[in-house]
This record gives structure tokens, C-alpha cells and sequence, in this order.
């Protein structure tokens, strides 16, 4: 995204300066073109001025001070001087002979009819294209000679060029800092921007501590992040406020719940036997109900806890040590318990939670298992995923009973004694905690077969 908005940014610097530079070129291209050719012009008349005393009174040589001053001249600006009197015979001329007849360049021959002139023609002389200027030299009224400027024609466009590059490498600089300061605005926005998106994240992902810092970034990335701490703050003092009630609630719940036990017992120790008894042993049972959803409802508002951050577990010894904790009801059932796995299986679990989803879900199948089948507890490895498989012989499910019994409070039509219809809710619970997921589906043998899919470290 940064990238993406430098690049944007020197696209439009350089269309800019594109649209503006390219007709600038031109147009410097003409004016550095007659800049050049009026110089010329002008050091032509000033020369005539210059050499029209010597032509006009001895009709010879001008004198050797002006012959330096145009030896220096012609050094100067690159160009060849020739100076010729009346007649066209060359007065002043390197490489030309004194004396060397003019009159068959058509530039002198008009400069000595009166009529200055400039234009570029081959000359056979020099095998190249030549820009000349010929002016008349004046005495007077009458004319005593002309000068004809010379120079190669590629020489001007030389020029022309090099002024031309100069302003292309002024747009490169330019194009450049846009460059820099583009990189440089972005990274100062996106910057504070991507921190306070990891912060959202964090929040998200349950990190109710999170604070963005609130003085980096332009004014309205400041102000968001401000008003992202507010957020979390309320958040986090909501939270713990709904914490501290929970854990209180069931904590007062669970006082009068013992002391309602106590009594009951004490009250069936006295009928033992008499009329009633039945009814006291029904209500110490829900009693006991009572008590194992209070602990439910605790335990989910611990899973629900985001701080309960999964940590590395071997799932494989977890099923191993509770399969051994099972094994006395399951023979007292008889129930045999299969164990198919590795000897060791790293998962990502919440501290306690592996357990806790195979002691529900071995409690669940016990339940429906029939008297001599057998409950497999199976662990799986398929892409990144472990999943665990707790398989019984019983009943089953229809598909719809198999997502209702994840519901919480939810009790099928043949209900555990034991049951309190929390079990499943907390087993996808502790499961989704760990970025695992949890369902039921039927097995082959008609039974249920209860699926938890675990991350690997
Ligand atoms: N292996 C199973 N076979 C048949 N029914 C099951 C099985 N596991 C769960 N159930 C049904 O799903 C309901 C909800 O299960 P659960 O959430 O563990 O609550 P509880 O076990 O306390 O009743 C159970 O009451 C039962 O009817
Ligand atoms: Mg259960």
C-alpha cells in the first residue's frame, strides 16, 4: 500500500512535469535557435563596424591589433570570420588565400549588393552543412566590403541540445525528490496506521490490554488512535466488571446450594425408609444438577476469558491418562474402551482443556453405550489438524440432534442422569479457544461419533 501510493505520487510528479516540459523543449529549442543566430548577427554588424575605417581609406589589410581582436574572437565562439573589400577579394580570412576572389559565394555577393543575409548551405569547402551571417560593411553611403561570419551548422543544434538535456536532468531531480518525499509522507501515515491495525487485531483476537500510542502519526491518525484507547479501556473495564460478577455470582449460588444439600440429607437420614424418601433422593439429585451447571456456567465464563491464551499439550498422553481414569465405569458398564493413536501428539490447547473435552465427551458416549460394545477413542493426523475421535455403539443422533446438542441447556430424549446439557457447548468452547472446532457426526456402526479438531503447534 505504500508502495503503491510512492509509485502514484512520482506517476503524477512525472505527467506533470511531462505536460509542461515537453512543449517547454520546443519552444526553448526555437528561442535558443534565434538567440544564437541574432547573436551572430549582431557580432557581424559590430565587426563591419569595426573593420569599415581600415577598408575604406587604403583599401588593405586591417591593421594587426584588429586582426587579434578577431583571431580571439573566432577562438571564442567557434566560428570562422571572413573579411573581403569592394570587389570581393578576401582581406581577412584564415585559411583563405588575401586576395582570394568571393564573388562565387552567393552570401557575398549579396552582402555587397547592400542586403544582409543569414542561411545554412553546403559548402564544398568544408564538406559540411554551414550557418553563415554576411553583412555589408558601410562607409557612409557606399559600401567598402563585407563580413561573413561562419560556423558548422550541427555546432548551433549542439547548443540547442545541451540546454535541452539540461532541463530533462531538472525533471529527473524532481521526479527524484517527489520520489523521496513520497516514500517518506506515506511511511509517516502507514506507519501509525499498520501499528494501530496490529493493536485492532490484538483487541480482537482478546488482548483487552492493547493501547495504541497516541502520539505518532499525523493529527487524524492521533485522534483515531485516541478514541481506539478509549475503546479498549471501556471495553477492558466492562469486561472485568462482568468477571468479577460472574466469578461473585456463583460463588454466593454455591453457599446456600451446599447448605440445601446438608439439609436434604439430613432430611432423608430422618425419613430413611419412610414415605417421601424418594422424592428427598429426586431432590438431592437435582441439587447435585444444580451445583454441575453453576460449575458449567463458571467454567464458560472462564473459557469466554480471552486471557486463557492455548499453550503446547501432548494430546496423546491427555487421552491416555484419562482413558485409565474411565476405564473402572466403562467395566462396570461393560464397555470396553479402544485406544487407536500414536504414542505422542503435540496439539494447541487451552490450559486444562484437553482433558476436560475428553473426560465430556467419554462421559457423553458411556452414557448411551450398551452393555459389551465398544468405545473408540481414535486421534487422527490429517494436514496441519489432529482430530480427536470418540466413537460409541449407542443410539445415535439425527443430523439436526447433532448441532442442537451443542446448544446450551440442550438435552436429548434420553437424557444423562448426570447431564446438565452444558457439556458439548463447553467441549466447542474450549475447542474454538484454541482455534480447534468441534462436531457430531454419525459413525458407521449406528453410534455417534464426536469430532474435535485441534491445531498443531
Ligand atoms: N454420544 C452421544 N450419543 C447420543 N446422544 C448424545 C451423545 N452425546 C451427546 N448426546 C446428546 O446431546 C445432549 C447434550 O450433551 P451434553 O451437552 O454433553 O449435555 P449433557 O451430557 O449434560 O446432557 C445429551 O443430553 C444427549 O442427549
Ligand atoms: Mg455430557
Amino acid at each position: 500500500m505504500r508502495f503503491r501510493f510512492t509509485l502514484v505520487l512520482v506517476g503524477v510528479v512525472f505527467l506533470v512535469l511531462l505536460v509542461q516540459d515537453v512543449p517547454l523543449a520546443a519552444h526553448l529549442q526555437s528561442v535558443e535557435r534565434d538567440r544564437l543566430v541574432t547573436k551572430l548577427e549582431r557580432d557581424a554588424f559590430i565587426l563591419a563596424g569595426r573593420v569599415e575605417e581600415a577598408l575604406e581609406g587604403t583599401n588593405g589589410a586591417p591593421d594587426p591589433g584588429l586582426l587579434g581582436v578577431i583571431e580571439r574572437y573566432e577562438d571564442a565562439e567557434q566560428v570562422n570570420v571572413v573579411v573581403t573589400d569592394a570587389t570581393g577579394a578576401a582581406v581577412f580570412g584564415p585559411g583563405f588565400d588575401i586576395g582570394e576572389d568571393f564573388t562565387n559565394r552567393p552570401e557575398i555577393v549579396e552582402a555587397l549588393a547592400g542586403r544582409p543575409n543569414t542561411g545554412e548551405r553546403d559548402s564544398s569547402t568544408l564538406g559540411t552543412e554551414l550557418f553563415f551571417v554576411a553583412v555589408p560593411v558601410l562607409s557612409g553611403d557606399s559600401i567598402v566590403g563585407a563580413v561573413r561570419i561562419t560556423t558548422v551548422a550541427s555546432s548551433i543544434d549542439d547548443q540547442v541540445r545541451s540546454r535541452i538535456i539540461r532541463l530533462f536532468i531538472v525533471l529527473v531531480i524532481a521526479i527524484a525528490i517527489a520520489a523521496v518525499s513520497a516514500a517518506v509522507l506515506s511511511w509517516s501515515v502507514t506507519r501509525p496506521l499498520q501499528r494501530l491495525t496490529a493493536s485492532t487485531s490484538a483487541l480482537a483476537g482478546g488482548d483487552l490490554s492493547v493501547r495504541a500510542d497516541e502520539r505518532v502519526g499525523p493529527p487524524e491518525v492521533r485522534s483515531l488512535s485516541r478514541s481506539f484507547n478509549d475503546m479498549s479501556s471501556r471495553l477492558e473495564q466492562l469486561v472485568s466488571r462482568q468477571r468479577a460478577f460472574a466469578g461473585t455470582a456463583s460463588h454466593q449460588l454455591r453457599t446456600p446450594l451446599t447448605a440445601l444439600r446438608l439439609r436434604l440429607e439430613s432430611l432423608a437420614t430422618q425419613i430413611d425408609g419412610g414415605p417421601g424418601e424418594a422424592d428427598v433422593a429426586a431432590a438431592i439429585d437435582e441439587t447435585d444438577r444444580l451445583g454441575r451447571m453453576i460449575e458449567g456456567l463458571l467454567l464458560l465464563s472462564r473459557v469466554d476469558d480471552a486471557a486463557v491464551a492455548p499453550v503446547t499439550v501432548d494430546l496423546a498422553a491427555v487421552v491416555a491418562e484419562r482413558a485409565e481414569y474411565w476405564e473402572p465405569l466403562a467395566s462396570e458398564r461393560e464397555v470396553r474402551i479402544a485406544v487407536e493413536m500414536p504414542a505422542s501428539l503435540l496439539v494447541r490447547a487451552v490450559p486444562g482443556g484437553a482433558e476436560q473435552i475428553v473426560d465430556n465427551l467419554v462421559d457423553n458416549a458411556l452414557d448411551v453405550a450398551p452393555a459389551g460394545s465398544v468405545l473408540t477413542i481414535r486421534l487422527d493426523l490429517a494436514d496441519d489438524a489432529v482430530a480427536l475421535h470418540v466413537i460409541d455403539q449407542g443410539p445415535g443422533l439425527t443430523p439436526e440432534e447433532c448441532e442442537r446438542a451443542f446448544e446450551r441447556f440442550w438435552r436429548g430424549s434420553t437424557p444423562s442422569p448426570g447431564g446438565s446439557g452444558l457439556g458439548l457447548s463447553i467441549v466447542r468452547q474450549l475447542a474454538e479457544a484454541a482455534g480447534g472446532a468441534a462436531h457430531l457426526q454419525l459413525s458407521d456402526s449406528g453410534g455417534v461419533d464426536a469430532v474435535v479438531a485441534f491445531r498443531q503447534p
